[in-house]
């Protein structure tokens, strides 16, 4: 686990396709490891600070439980109750933990306050969502697909919905892991354009894809798998109307899962609305494996904090 020891996550391209493979593989012996019981404590006496600015139940607690199975301690830590909350800076906040820690994970809005809290800390900081990516998500299902499909390279995804930070995160996992993406968005919802720049980029060391489809319908045609997201993210909660109206169209129902592959499966990063972004019958049916996934954040996350905080 040495060659990522103190690197940063602040995004999935902060790594490279092999070392991604690498903390997959990481994450599968660790997984095994835990079902049969021979867990190690790779993080002996080791400390993660986790930093919530918006709410979690997946994040903090595949986090707390992770490092605790690894032998260290998390620490809750609410922007409400720091100082941070009071108008101390980030970059007194990132020296002063520095020197109690030997982790940070931080969920807040913006991706610059994660850059400039890694930039002012000495130790490991991993993005647990911002407005812009959901690295640790995409490690997670990553695995999930592995497991699910047996590879990655020339896997068809995807994914339909709003073009947030979920969107922007597959796209950084696909376009190095060789993933054929397809996008669908209603209009006015895509992804930003330098988003979508960056992460084509990447498939030409993969051989992945990443293409737009407008209707739904075509967008699912040969997919692997079916990814969505709730049409209205934390802190777009003031939009949720204008957004239901906008997506209506966009919803995973019985009838789209049934053009996709006939063994396709239904992939979310949760929490869902169940009549919103997708239907009951798809969610809670036999192709969706949602809890698959929201289970591999503990894996995911544990060799990530192993390989980087070891
Ligand atoms: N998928 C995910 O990050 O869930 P939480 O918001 O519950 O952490
Ligand atoms: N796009 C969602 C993901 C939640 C895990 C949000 O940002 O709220």
């Amino acid at each position: 686990t040495k060659p990522l020891a103190g690197r940063d996550f602040l995004t999935l391209g902060d790594f490279t396709k092999e070392e991604i493979h690498y903390l997959l593989q990481l994450a599968e012996q660790l997984k095994a490891k835990r079902k049969n019981g021979e867990e190690e404590a790779l993080l002996k006496g080791k400390t993660l600070g986790m930093i919530f600015e918006k709410a979690s139940t997946r994040t903090r607690v595949s986090f707390e439980a992770g490092i605790y199975q690894l032998g260290g301690n998390g620490i809750f830590l609410s922007t409400k109750d720091l100082q941070i909350g009071r108008g101390e800076s980030i970059a007194d906040t990132a020296k002063v933990l520095s020197g109690y820690l030997d982790g940070i994970m931080i969920r807040t809005f913006s991706q610059e306050m994660v850059e400039q809290l890694a930039e002012n800390a000495s130790i490991p900081v991993i993005n647990g969502l911002t407005d812009l990516y959901h690295p640790c998500q995409v490690l997670a299902d990553l695995l999930t697909i592995k497991e699910q499909k047996g590879a990655l390279k020339g896997i068809n995804v995807t994914y339909i919905g709003d073009g947030n930070n979920m969107a922007n995160s597959i796209m950084v996992g696909a376009g190095l892991m060789g993933i054929n993406l397809t996008i669908c968005t209603p209009n006015g919802y895509f992804p930003k354009e330098v988003e979508v720049e960056n992460a084509k980029k990447l498939t030409a060391s993969s051989g992945g894809s990443i293409n737009f489809e407008q209707e739904p319908e075509m967008a699912v045609t040969d997919a692997d798998i079916i990814y969505t997201d709730v049409w209205a993210s934390m802190g777009q909660e003031e939009e949720q109307k204008k957004r239901i109206e906008a997506f209506h169209q966009h919803q995973v129902t019985p009838k789209l899962l049934s053009l996709a592959k006939p063994d396709a499966s239904f992939m979310h990063c949760l929490p869902a609305h169940r009549g919103e972004e997708v239907a009951a019958e798809v969610i809670d049916g036999t192709q969706s494996i949602v809890f698959q996934q929201a289970e591999n954040r503990l894996h995911a996350q544990k060799a990530l904090m192993a390989a980087i905080m070891g």
